[in-house]
């Protein structure tokens, strides 16, 4: 077998150009008005150039190809690195949101009668795993509200500082909730954590590409993004970030034969190198145990590639430019809005619902036949749009909501 070493240099075209409210890189998208990146991103067409050539390379070249993807991976941990104020030493690629919750739940030598603060209203990816190990290592689970916070944010505080005087392992949160929109105040969040001794966990898939994130200054020890939503690559790789500090504290849990210090060593420098003995890396790549997911790599690097050019502060205010346009409408036409007055609150989800929460499914079914495409958690109408779409998509998203109105809800089971 030819080693990795030898891999052919990668051809590479000049780079695609962005632009906000621009869909020119999303050709063959054929809904309409696509508000839907809180759930899975369309691949613009850097990102599919990006996912064909991993496959041309090895088509091409098998494993000689190996070596340009083993790089391709080090500067996506680079440049995800960028994206929350980290090192790229820090960053894992791991191959879900779940996989980095539970890499931490797994791998943090827990204490029985060890507390953790939870919160009700998260997507069950950062609540799953850590009921297990509460299960497991006879833990205590301090339970909050997610609405808290959107309702009284410095009431919720308080009481989350009582929680963490009394003592608190763990705070586990998502930066974004899925649901509302609602941005977590993490800069405070941490701060706390961090004064009374606790470590904060940061779920920052609704975060990611649309939110600025700053580990350094938002106090998180650790932080997991799923690629597929508002990173705007293909499904089946996140991001996995510990703090040197709180990477010390982990122990290997989750450990494979990537986890070890030179672990290519037996495969290409000859004989006598086949050990088993090799020390742990002591850092969040402990996590990246096995081979992993190339094409979606691929795709990330192009996708963040565009995200860099636009910048995220700017893909937010383009954002919420957009919700600013969007929601009286709504409002008038109806709807609950669930977006938070303070613009530290706000995210790139727009949640809104109709007098009658259960009709929302109806709804989004409604819409999608006007070529509106949103998502429907928790009986919530969420439109999430993202920086490919454009203020005037505003008039057709009213004038579906008014056929919808004037024509009358579907009936039937839901999609
Ligand atoms: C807040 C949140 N966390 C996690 C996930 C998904 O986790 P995973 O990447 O493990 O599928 C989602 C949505 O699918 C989500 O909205």
């Amino acid at each position: 077998m030819h080693s990795p070493t030898e891999a052919p240099v990668s051809s590479s075209s000049p780079p695609a150009r962005a632009a906000l409210g621009s869909r020119a890189l999303f050709p063959d998208l054929e809904v309409a008005v696509y508000l839907n990146h809180a759930s899975l991103s369309p691949p613009s067409e850097p990102v599919r150039q990006a996912v064909r050539g991993v496959l041309d390379g090895y088509a091409r070249h098998g494993m000689l190809w190996y070596r340009e993807e083993m790089e391709r991976r080090e500067r996506l941990r680079g440049q995800l690195a960028r994206l929350i104020n980290a090192t790229a030493e820090n960053m894992a690629l791991v191959p879900n949101t779940s996989a980095g919750v539970m890499t931490v739940a797994l791998c943090l030598p827990w204490r029985r009668g060890d507390r953790i603060v939870l919160f009700k209203g998260e997507f069950p990816t950062n609540v799953t795993p850590w009921q297990q190990a509460a299960r497991r290592h006879g833990l205590e689970i301090l339970w909050m509200e997610t609405e808290a916070f959107r309702h009284d944010r410095p009431a919720a505080l308080e009481a989350l500082e009582d929680h963490l005087r009394a003592g608190v392992r763990l705070v586990a949160v998502s930066a974004v909730q899925f649901t509302t929109g609602q941005r977590m105040p993490l800069e405070a969040m941490g701060e706390l954590c961090h004064r009374h001794g606790s470590e904060l966990f940061v779920d920052a898939i609704q975060a990611a590409g649309v939110v600025p994130l700053d580990v350094q200054a938002m106090h998180i020890d650790y932080l997991t993004a799923g690629s597929h939503k508002w990173l705007m690559a293909p499904e089946g790789l996140a991001a996995f970030y510990a703090s040197p500090e709180a990477a010390e504290r982990l122990e290997p849990n989750v450990a494979a034969w990537l986890s070890h210090e030179d672990p290519f060593a037996f495969l290409t420098e000859g004989p006598g190198q086949l050990r088993y003995d090799r020390p742990i890396v002591q850092s969040a790549r402990m996590a990246e145990a096995g081979t992993f997911n190339v094409l979606a790599t691929a795709g990330l690097e192009a996708s963040l590639g565009l995200i860099e050019q636009l910048g995220v502060a700017a893909i937010l205010e383009h954002v919420q430019s957009w919700h600013d346009a969007a929601e009286p409408g709504l409002i008038e036409r109806g709807f609950e809005s669930a977006r938070m007055a303070e613009y530290g609150g706000r995210s790139g989800i727009l949640s809104v619902r109709p007098p009658d929460p259960s009709t929302t499914p109806a709804w989004a079914r409604a819409l999608a036949e006007h070529g509106i495409g949103c998502g429907t958690p928790d009986g919530w109408l969420r439109l999430s749009p993202h920086w490919p779409n454009a203020p005037t998509e505003i008039e057709q998203l009213m004038a579906a909501v008014d056929r919808v109105l004037a024509e009358g809800l579907p009936d039937g089971p839901g999609p």
